[in-house]
């Protein structure tokens, strides 16, 4: 019902308004509602969907259900107090940089409802990993599992090692911390100024190892994922891989990050043509993200935890990524498409495929077209 209303009447006036509008719109709305436990409790009666068969330990952390919120929507961590109560398993703040950074000029997003995407150009916007910090201090109640993604600073670089030094310096922040369940490293966003004239990139090993050889110097005693690119061919991507192979305290990946690519074949031709700059979510992330998942899944199995990330708008979209190998789901598109009580779905339907499937808990499911 509230899906139905949030399609058929709120989404198309929202859809009237600038994107960039809505989404400031969202975030400080959240953070009010936050606040408010009665609004808490009305949002948790609606929302949420329970079911244990949903919950798992996965890396030491026990998640309710596999549904998280991808890094890229609560970019600025407005939304910890809000989340839990939409029935996300598990929430993702950032992507957060060293550096404050307004992003790109706008427009930042942008629609493409007829191929299911939004059109992404904020180039890493944030208030800086200090800023972050202090605000998730003020808010941080015990809840979800809630992780940080760490990025680059979006500025010119003479060389990696200036790059990877100011990564270096946000883990440093964080890790004095204790705010946060797991990490995510972001090594992928197609859409930053600064990596043009580098020699080394960190989509290649050489400068991928640069850049976790330098971590190693850290502490990182939480779980870590990486953020891979969508649109590497396989092999690279398990060149990539094979550098993290070698660094215990990288835990996973997540597959994966924007389309690039306009003649990607999911897109309505009509629309990517027409679209500013930028780069691509949604629906036509879905086939690549799940091929990286399965070649992944399949040469690793349990040494790599997988979050499949890309396209989901229903159970059987997470499902297919589960079974492929993904031990967890992250979204936003279907979110933004389908309105708050798509996570809710998408948990109960993911309840009826895998007790479908003769299984007693999700974890079973995980990996299961190749095991
Ligand atoms: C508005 C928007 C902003 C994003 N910003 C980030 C980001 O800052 N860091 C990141 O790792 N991914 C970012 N992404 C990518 C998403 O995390 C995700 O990988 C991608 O959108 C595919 O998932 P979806 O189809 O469910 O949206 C962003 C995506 C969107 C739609």
């Amino acid at each position: 019902m509230i899906g139905f209303i949030y399609r058929k009447i709120i989404k198309p006036i929202l859809f009237k308004f600038p994107a960039d509008d809505i989404h400031n719109l969202f975030l400080k709305t959240g953070n009010i509602f936050g606040r408010e436990n009665i609004i808490k409790k009305f949002f948790n009666s609606v929302f949420i969907y329970k079911d244990e068969i949903l919950k798992q330990k996965v890396l030491d952390i026990s998640f309710l259900n596999p549904v998280g919120l991808a890094a890229g929507f609560d970019y600025d961590a407005d939304l910890i107090d809000i989340l839990p109560s939409i029935g996300f398993g598990w929430h993702t703040i950032g992507t957060v940089t060293y550096l404050p950074y307004e992003g790109n000029p706008l427009p930042m997003l942008g629609r493409l409802p007829k191929s299911k995407s939004l059109l992404v150009n904020k180039g890493f916007k944030s208030r800086g990993i200090d800023k972050v910090l202090e605000k998730v201090r003020s808010k941080r109640k015990e809840s979800i599992p809630l992780g940080i993604s760490i990025g680059s600073t979006n500025r010119v670089y003479k060389k990696i090692e200036d790059m990877v030094e100011d990564i270096y310096s946000s883990f440093e922040r964080v890790l004095r911390v204790d705010y946060f369940d797991y990490y995510e490293l972001n090594i992928s966003c197609p859409n930053l100024i600064n990596v043009d004239n580098l020699k080394e990139k960190f989509d290649d090993p050489v400068g991928f190892a640069i850049l976790l050889n330098k971590l190693s110097y850290l502490n990182i005693n939480k779980p870590l994922f990486i953020k891979m690119y969508l649109e590497k061919e396989v092999e690279e991507t398990l060149a990539l891989c094979e550098v993290a192979n070698n660094y215990k305290w990288v835990k996973g990946f997540i597959f994966a990050n924007l389309v690039k690519d306009r003649s990607n074949k999911n897109f309505d031709r009509q629309e990517v043509e027409s679209a500013g700059r930028g780069n691509f979510s949604g629906k036509p992330t879905e086939e690549l993200s799940n091929n990286l998942i399965t070649e992944v899944y399949k040469k690793y199995k349990d040494r790599f935890t997988i979050v499949g990330c890309g396209g989901i708008f229903t159970g059987v979209d997470a499902y297919e990524k589960i079974k492929r190998g993904a031990s967890l789901v992250q979204m936003i598109t279907g979110m933004v498409y389908e309105g708050p009580s798509v996570i809710g779905n998408i948990n109960k339907e993911l309840a009826v495929l895998i007790k479908k499937d003769g299984y007693q808990n999700i974890s079973e499911a995980v990996g299961k077209y190749y095991r």
